[in-house]
């Protein structure tokens, strides 16, 4: 087994660099990190090569990570642009002008120093432990870190918060005494352009013997500006602070009587003389819910906490919601919070890691669905509102990084659509086979769109059918129950009983949610004739008769769309077959063991659905296949 796989970046890669004589000037780290990349893919650096790497273009125009390409020269205005014009090169290097449509790109690790006894040691994760720490200390071995920090660098990340938004007590420590364990982390992502971040609990001073957090207590001040002073002494170009707060259980300004305003700007002013930011997340909402209760709902909660402060944030807040108003389901519209804060700087929150989405048993290319949501299809652009995309990581000590192998696509994708969101997700997904599999044969190549280009909407065929979402097993979130959470607070419900299912948050008789949206989206998604098919269950509760768009009844829908889901997941399985022997033997049995996971799981799916719409309401598939 190999200790590090290479990822996008293996040693063929980078032929088209290694083979040339490469003039590079200009100084600073990030231009020694240039030349160190050159030398190590073979490459000679020749004060006469003909392959040039130089500063001096127009910063106005590039800004600190864009570059131009001009033939044989890349220029840039600052050495993070030539670092960026550097992988540029390695996926064939076009000529033209290139620089990120947002400034920061960021990956959120859900990383625990120590080993959760519930959530394990990276939370949602399923790539093995942390590329961090191990057995509740730092590793001593970062050449993991260095070759994870490249590929990141390579995607076009330039931000990653370390640990876990659920904030436990060891963690609290890394903003204090284990800060030393931070700055070696961040000494190896600054050589690659990366800033470190770190999640923090709101509770902090109270943690450190303080009698309380409130925001408004100049103690609490004093204390957040003693830390963040030793921070910056530290680590001078850390991030910023991202906080989860009264949310799940984690504490926050609620608890004082306070806003989250209040919360928020309390650490944007410790960190603002450092330029350092704050992430604060949006994921608020009461996970004590009583089903009875149907005018409360969990999609409304961020909007309704969040929009009457906009405006008040400090300019360095940055507020991080998630891009569905629920939580990463496979489908879901795009929060109305993301459309309704002119006054806030915003990130939009995406999971690279398949918390719901097969938890990297199962394929799902997800850059389609990010896609979608960046350009508005189907709802509000998320690209018109997002400063900043931030996601929720994949990977792990696992030898592939992200447990299955083709879940490398889904870290890549993201970093690179990050970079520009209008890019197609298909020919990302391209030069992402392009550039891990160097020699790819026509076969394996077109086999690995064919399993991959639309195992998102495959997946989505075979799990919780017209966006009403969840319907999987509590607690770890793998695997079909349809009333898993239905009779349980957290609030996703599908209300599912003899006659219809879905959940009506329209504003003449459901939760009032799709008035949210401004115009033309309220209106859309406020009556079913106009609701968009994949949504229909989300802002509706219909009858299983309902005729959809597509000309099919919502129940005929459920049926067709479970049997078609598990026979797309047998046929990406035999479609694998096909590469035996083509792709390196380790890589081809871990993705074929995945893949019988993935046909037994979509059939245990198909069958749980199908079996439960059939019995709650007796109505026969018209094709009369086997519903058990
Ligand atoms: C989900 C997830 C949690 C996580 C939370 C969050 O609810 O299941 O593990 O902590 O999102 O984003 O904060």
């Amino acid at each position: 087994m190999k200790i590090v796989d290479a990822a996008w970046l293996p040693s063929e890669a980078w032929r088209p660099i290694g083979s040339r004589r490469v003039r590079v000037t200009g100084s600073g780290a990030l231009v020694d990190t240039v030349r160190d990349e050159i030398r190590a893919a073979g490459g000679s650096l020749d004060p006469d090569g003909d392959l040039v790497f130089t500063l001096g273009g127009d910063p106005d125009r590039l800004g600190e990570e864009g570059f131009e390409v001009d033939g044989d020269v890349v220029r840039a205005a600052a050495p993070h642009g030539l670092l960026h014009g550097l992988f540029h090169m390695l996926r064939g290097g076009t000529a033209g002008t290139q620089k990120p449509a947002l400034a920061r790109r960021m990956l959120d690790h859900w990383d625990n120093v120590d080993v959760h006894p519930v959530m394990g040691q990276v939370e949602r994760g399923y790539s093995g432990g942390s590329l961090f720490w191990q057995d509740g200390e730092p590793r001593r071995d970062l050449t993991r870190v260095r070759a994870y920090a490249r590929l990141l660098a390579a995607s076009g990340i330039n931000a990653v918060a370390l640990n876990n938004v659920n904030v436990h007590a060891t963690e609290a420590h890394l903003l204090t005494d284990r800060l030393g364990e931070v700055a070696e982390l961040a000494g190896v992502f600054r050589r690659y352009g990366i800033r470190v971040h770190l999640s923090v609990s709101f509770a902090a001073p109270v943690h450190h013997g303080l009698g309380t957090a409130d925001p408004l207590e100049d103690e609490v001040r004093e204390w957040w500006s003693k830390a963040t002073a030793n921070v910056y002494a530290t680590i001078p170009d850390f991030g910023g602070y991202l906080v989860k707060a009264d949310s799940e259980g984690q504490p926050g300004p609620f608890s004082y009587g306070r806003s989250h305003a209040d919360g928020a700007n309390l650490l944007a002013a410790a960190l603002a003389q450092y330029g350092g930011v704050v992430h604060w997340r949006a994921f608020v909402y009461n996970h004590r819910q009583d089903w009875r209760d149907r005018s409360v709902d969990r999609a409304r909660a961020a909007y309704d906490h969040f929009t009457p402060l906009d405006g008040t944030f400090a300019d360095n807040v940055v507020l991080q919601v998630k891009h569905g108003p629920l939580d990463f389901q496979p489908r879901e519209p795009v929060s109305p919070l993301i459309t309704a804060l002119p006054g806030t700087r915003l990130a939009v929150e995406f999971q690279v890691t398949q918390e719901y989405t097969g938890q990297q048993r199962h394929v799902c290319y997800l850059a389609p669905m990010w896609s979608e949501l960046l350009r508005g299809t189907g709802g509000p652009a998320i690209a018109e509102h997002a400063a900043e995309l931030v996601a929720v990581a994949n990977t792990g000590d696992d030898p592939f990084w992200t447990g299955h192998p083709l879940a490398q696509a889904n870290l890549y994708a993201f970093g690179r659509l990050a970079w520009d969101p209008a890019a197609d997700p298909l020919a990302v997904l391209d030069e992402w086979i392009t550039l891990t599999f160097p020699a790819a044969p026509g076969l394996l190549r077109d086999t690995l769109h064919e399993i991959m280009d639309g195992s998102w909407r495959s997946y989505e065929r075979y799990t919780a059918p017209l966006g009403v979402g969840f319907m999987v097993r509590p607690g770890h979130h793998y695997g079909p129950d349809v009333d898993g959470y239905e009779y349980t607070p957290w609030g996703t419900y599908h209300f599912a009983d003899r006659d219809g299912v879905g959940v009506d948050r329209t504003v003449a008789t459901g939760t009032g949610f799709a008035g949210q949206y401004p115009s033309p989206w309220s209106q859309t998604y406020e009556s079913p004739g106009s609701c968009p098919d994949e949504l229909a269950l989300f802002f509706h509760h219909l009858p299983y008769g309902h005729v959809l768009h597509s000309g099919r009844t919502v129940i005929q829908h459920i049926y067709d769309t479970h049997f078609a889901g598990a026979r797309e997941a047998a046929a990406m399985r035999e479609a694998w077959r096909r590469v035996s022997g083509v792709v390196a033997l380790d890589r081809y049995e871990r993705v074929a063991a995945l893949l019988d996971e993935q046909v037994r799981s979509a059939e245990e799916w198909r069958d749980q659905v199908n079996a439960y719409f059939f019995r709650k309401s007796g109505v026969p598939d018209w094709e009369g296949r086997r519903i058990y």
